[in-house]
């Protein structure tokens, strides 16, 4: 019998050499193209991928639009600058494909052996670089993922709910901490009036004595005190909290200390004095798809204990409760994880970190960081612009205040937007933008390994052209 989806290895391998000669001549080109293309319009990009459902196979013309795809995405050049994003290098795109061919469920040691233990070894090795030996862990799908595991560990922890369900909890994170762990809070059912915001000392780091003060408050009202957040690398400006001040109030008062590190935590393995303390966490995420490097969709949670993970996600069914006692073959990352199915994400970062070595990961963020101090300087040395936080890491966030800086503040937040809008058009650099002191500020973010000293360089030149231009 004729199977409808059989695929002969001759097509599969003529497909498959024909994407890679594709996706490599891509690569080529990466460096020349545009840092967001000039045609891209919502409406045509809508209508160029809005056809029906095929009901008879395309064959190998399905991947006839595959240029169209190409063109009308914002390629990860080495002048893309906007959020937190890191730059895909490519060895892990080979490991992706791999690991989509050989179809694991990771999850299991049973359903997956090699994937398995690939993940559990990579997991080791991200705890070893960032100073917390002995961490267990799973990859996630990001930093958001990581955030909300951590902190359901922490719920389950010192404020249980899975059997009996939420009965209060009070979270702590400062005014500068990622929205991700608002969202967990509210998907946790504590709820976001259970988050207390505490606010930052003018690094953009939490005070610790305010947090103090917060945690006094709520014990003296008779709540109930869970979890400090503490941002390793905060979005807007990459400023780092007091993380040791911060575990030692933890401590004090029985709370759990979840370091979100999605943006930053990375960074110890070039500047690991500027977390000193990291290991005092009981949880904390960090992204590999950020500062690693690694395609879309790897995130990572690192915990002290995995009682503590298995108290908050062990649900396990009859149907896929392991066999076997043995420590590795009976291990299930299902038992630690919101995750059941589970892909071989581990494949990709492994590849990579085998390929590359640690050093010249190490080598790659210390060269991000240093480009952001060059970015930095380069603003500081321009009359016409003004930096608007201290560079803690690699996000640099600035603005256009002219040459007599004599502008109202609201006038120089419209014309920044709009200058963010020209820079965007003029396709050379991308930036993005965050709030700073309530002003809408510019902000530049390298976690770019293709990035070099010229293209941070671009970035203060298009910002002058762009408001040069819209100034006539
Ligand atoms: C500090 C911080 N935490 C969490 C996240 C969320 O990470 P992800 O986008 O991987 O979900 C980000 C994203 O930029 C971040 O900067």
């Amino acid at each position: 019998m004729q199977r409808p989806l059989a695929l002969s290895s001759e097509d599969f391998r003529a497909l498959a050499h024909s994407l890679s000669d594709f996706t490599a001549d891509y690569l080529e080109r990466l460096p020349t193209l545009r840092s967001y293309p000039e045609h891209i319009r919502g409406v045509a990009i809508q209508q160029l991928f809005s056809g029906d459902i095929p009901q008879q196979g395309l064959g190998s013309a399905a991947f006839d639009l595959l240029p169209e795809i190409f063109e009308n995405s914002r390629p990860a050049s080495p002048r893309f600058f906007g959020y937190v994003f890191g730059s895909g290098e490519p060895i892990a795109a080979l490991g992706q494909f791999a690991s989509a061919v050989l179809h694991q469920n990771a999850t299991a040691w049973r359903s997956g052996p090699s994937a398995n233990a690939i993940e559990r070894t990579v997991v080791r090795w991200l705890a070893s670089a960032i100073g917390c030996e002995g961490f267990s862990g799973s990859l996630t799908l990001g930093g958001s993922s990581a955030n909300l595991m951590g902190l359901c560990m922490a719920r389950e922890a010192k404020a249980p709910a899975n059997q009996s369900g939420v009965r209060g909890g009070v979270l702590y994170c400062s005014t500068e901490a990622h929205m991700s762990n608002t969202k967990a809070a509210a998907l946790l059912g504590l709820g976001h009036d259970s988050v207390r915001l505490i606010p930052v000392d003018d690094a953009f780091r939490m005070r610790a004595e305010a947090l103090r003060e917060a945690v006094r408050h709520d014990l003296s009202a008779g709540l109930k005190p869970v979890a400090v957040v503490a941002s390793a690398g905060t979005t807007a400006t990459g400023s780092i909290d007091p993380i040791r001040e911060i575990a030692a109030l933890c401590r004090e008062h029985n709370l759990w200390l979840h370091i979100d590190g999605a943006f930053g935590a990375l960074a110890s393995l070039a500047i690991p004095e500027a977390f000193d303390g990291i290991d005092l966490a009981d949880s904390i995420s960090l992204d590999p798809h950020k500062w690693l490097y690694q395609p879309t969709g790897c995130g990572c949670l690192l915990y002290r204990d995995p009682a503590d993970a298995r108290r908050a996600f062990s649900h396990s069914g009859d149907y896929a409760r392991s066999l076997s006692t043995d420590p590795i073959e009976g291990f299930a990352f299902f038992e630690e994880s919101i995750e059941l199915s589970r892909p071989f994400r581990a494949l990709a970062l492994w590849l990579s970190l085998r390929y590359f070595g640690l050093r010249a990961f190490q080598q790659s963020i210390s060269d991000d960081l240093h480009l952001a101090q060059v970015l930095a300087s380069f603003i500081d040395a321009e009359p016409r612009l003004e930096r608007l936080a201290p560079v803690a890491l690699s996000a640099v966030c600035f603005r256009y205040i002219g040459k007599s800086g004599g502008a109202g503040s609201s006038d120089l937040d419209d014309l920044n937007r709009r200058i963010l809008d020209r820079v965007i058009r003029r396709g050379r650099v991308y930036l993005s933008n965050a709030t700073i002191h309530g002003h809408f500020s510019l902000r530049a973010c390298i976690v770019n390994h293709r990035t070099t000293e010229p293209d941070v360089h671009a970035i203060v030149t298009e910002v002058l052209a762009a408001a040069d231009e819209l100034q006539g």
